[in-house]
């Protein structure tokens, strides 16, 4: 048994393999780990089998898989965690896009008590060199997407992670396409997770193997999820639907305080404001009551809905609350901005575009809020 598998995916990468596993080893053999190299390749047709089986021969800590059936990345990983002969994986690529010195960090915070530890390119000190538009577009987009299930974590859809494999073995994995992160956040069992930034480094050698087919594939994954987590509702991604859920009953709460202070306000308390005269009073009273309502949502989505958030210990109350505030107001300028377009200028009928504006500033409301009013820093 070893303390820890590094496994690699390999499809055609004779000119990467040896140079990858070396390094990997040799990280091992600095920090003391004795650690397992585990190559799984998806039967490359160049000389990447050839070059493993001749390591192997040298160092009894290197293996290889390779497989004949169902061809891809994720399943390749997911064949790897079923064959590691440890309790703790970390994947890296091939291609040196990912640093083999952050192994030792990464197999340091599993020990720490995380289950999972993502290597992150889009957290503070993280990064990604030499990749064209296109690329860095289609991976923003990947990456929202995958946000919205777990919003917590800055790159859900990395391929270099550290897992313990408790998050896995009793995961019904369903792996396709690239991204088989998302699937073990998706359907693993995990609480603790931790994020190390890195800068990923674009392949020197050879080709990326990314299709239209994988952006399709991604998004079925995001659906299937997203399914999953409602069916069994124990995941993280459960979690996140739940607290939508809870945001947009406090939201409905603040619609019936707004209109009942607004009903009170202009039935009973009417009277003439110094200067500006009898006109105004609904519009301040209106203002009124849309900022108490406001208030009325904060308080119960701190109490509430983001009641186990860490922001409730690390930030002020007062720091919340104005940052809530500062958002709802911008929600309130989108909700009208999409009426105006819609209804002005397009001739929606001024329900629907009042409606499709709440939506839209509902959830501009919880995302944002999510992240800078509960987020995790
Ligand atoms: N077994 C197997 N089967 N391995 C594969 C396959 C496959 O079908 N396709 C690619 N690989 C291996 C490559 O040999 C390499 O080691 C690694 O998977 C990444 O493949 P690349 O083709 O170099 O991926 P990339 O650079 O475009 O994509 C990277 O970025 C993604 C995040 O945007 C990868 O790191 C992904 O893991 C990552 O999710
Ligand atoms: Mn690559």
């Amino acid at each position: 048994m070893y303390d820890l598998t590094v496994i690699i995916p390999t499809f055609n990468e004779e000119a990467n393999i040896r140079n990858i596993v070396m390094a990997v080893d040799a990280v091992f053999h600095e920090h003391a780990i004795h650690g397992q190299v585990l190559v799984v390749d998806d039967n490359s047709s160049d000389g990447t089998i050839g070059i493993v089986h001749e390591l192997k021969r040298q160092k009894d800590n290197v293996d290889i898989l390779v497989r004949t059936e169902d061809h891809g990345l994720s399943q390749s990983v997911a064949d790897g965690f079923v064959h590691a002969a440890s309790e703790v994986f970390i994947v890296i690529d091939a291609d040196f896009s990912h640093p083999p010195v952050l192994i030792p960090r990464m197999y340091d915070e599993i020990r720490k008590g995380s289950d999972i530890v993502i290597g992150s390119r889009y957290m503070e000190g993280g990064g990604i060199k030499k990749w064209p538009l296109k690329r860095r577009l289609i991976s923003i987009g990947a990456t929202f997407l995958g946000r919205l299930l777990f919003p917590d974590i800055t790159d859900p859809v990395s391929g270099f992670f550290a897992l313990k494999k408790s998050v896995v073995e009793k995961a019904p994995l369903k792996p396709r396409g690239y991204k088989i992160l998302l699937e073990v956040l998706g359907k693993g069992t995990w609480e603790k997770d931790r994020e190390i930034p890195f800068e990923f480094v674009d392949r020197e050698i050879g080709s990326s193997k990314l299709k239209i087919k994988t952006i399709v594939e991604y998004a079925q994954q995001v659906v299937d999820i997203s399914l999953y987590s409602f069916i069994h509702r124990n995941n993280a991604a459960w979690r996140e639907w739940k607290r939508v859920f809870k945001f947009g009953i406090v939201g409905i709460s603040g619609i019936v305080v707004n209109l009942a202070i607004l009903y009170v306000l202009v039935e009973f308390f009417s009277t003439e404001i110094p200067f500006l005269g009898r006109d105004i009073y609904k519009e301040l009273a209106s203002a009124v009551a849309i900022e108490i309502s406001i208030l009325n949502n904060f308080v119960w989505n701190d109490l509430w809905t983001f009641s186990s958030s860490p922001a409730r210990k690390s930030t002020s109350l007062w720091r919340r609350l104005v940052a809530f505030n500062a958002v709802s107001v911008g929600g309130a300028v989108i909700n009208l901005g999409i009426f105006t377009v819609l209804n002005g200028w397009f001739a929606v009928w001024y329900m629907a575009a009042q409606f499709i504006g709440i939506l839209v500033g509902f959830f501009w409301n919880f995302l944002v809020n999510r992240r800078f009013t509960w987020g995790r820093k």
